[in-house]
């Protein structure tokens, strides 16, 4: 049995997590790069910069104003690879050709890449972690639903009828063409976010600087509708994700002080977790 395999004292079909070393060891990142990252599809930029991506990748291909590149020379169609998303996207009432590139933000992160996704991937962290949030969208496992696709796994959040009537105390006025939340992770480090209100998107890739050091690279798209609103989408977002920031970089130092060397999973409200781990152990082990 290798290394990486003895770590598991427990499989993760019985509800366990990966071990906490395969967050903080060197041979995990060096073959979760190698195995997982090096050849998959990633969100790389707005599309108009696909002719110069070209030149430095394997791969790129274009989706609305995105462009996506891949160190394999021979991917899966991007289409493929998006599966179920651009249809539950439309779902939202999200207008591709409405978007247009606004603005790049990048966040480095004290934490595994894989903490920094597994925190993106659940929302029962949401009513304590993001309180602003959580009075705009409909936190309660039983409105908000999770869906798993062949490569996505996807979030889909309601808004607060008392967000809606302008009442309480959400975050910004939420009223658009954008009736809910979502929020989509395609395999294994692009994610898309977007917000209910107007047509607004965020997309970005979480790039492994080291076992603790993670960046977040992204690009913000907006329709002409959300200019009014803009600078309050993009607060509402940088809160959110400071709030999660905290929140990976603690789980980070908890792992690295191998006090838990396996935990637990939620078999519900972590399924979209549960399977990101899955991807990786079998990437890695399989
Ligand atoms: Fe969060």
């Amino acid at each position: 049995m290798s290394a990486l395999a003895a770590a598991f004292e427990h499989p993760l079909e019985d509800g366990w997590t990966l071990p906490a070393s395969w967050y903080a060891d060197r041979d995990v990142l060096d073959a979760e790069r190698r195995r997982i990252l090096a050849a998959s599809w990633q969100y790389a930029g707005p599309a108009e910069r696909a002719g110069a991506l070209a030149r430095r990748h394997a791969s790129v291909a274009t989706w609305g104003p995105f462009a996506f590149a891949s160190g394999d020379p021979d991917p899966e169609p991007l289409e493929t690879w998006l599966g179920d998303v651009p249809a539950l996207l439309a779902r939202s009432g999200l207008r591709l050709e409405a978007l247009s590139f606004h603005s790049h933000y990048e966040l480095e992160l004290a934490a595994n890449w894989k903490v920094a996704l597994e925190n993106y991937l659940e929302c029962y962290h949401c009513p304590v972690a993001h309180p602003g949030f959580s009075r705009l969208i409909d936190v309660d496992p039983d409105a908000y639903g999770l869906v798993l696709g062949p490569t996505s796994a996807s979030q889909i959040g309601p808004v607060r009828p008392s967000a809606l009537a302008g009442g309480g105390a959400a975050p910004y006025d939420p009223r658009g063409e954008i009736s809910q939340a979502q929020y989509h992770f395609l395999w294994p480090s692009t994610t898309i976010n977007v917000d209910p209100g107007p047509q607004n998107l965020s997309i970005e890739r979480w790039v492994p600087l080291g076992t603790a050091r993670t960046i977040e690279t992204g690009d913000y798209f907006f329709g002409a509708d959300a200019a009014d609103a803009i600078a309050e989408l993009i607060a509402f977002g940088s809160q959110v994700a400071a709030e999660d920031a905290a929140l990976v970089e603690s789980v980070q130092r908890g792992l690295e002080s191998g006090a838990v060397p396996q935990g637990r999973i939620l078999p519900e409200s972590e399924k979209l977790l549960a399977d990101f781990q899955r991807r990786v152990r079998d990437a890695l082990l399989g």
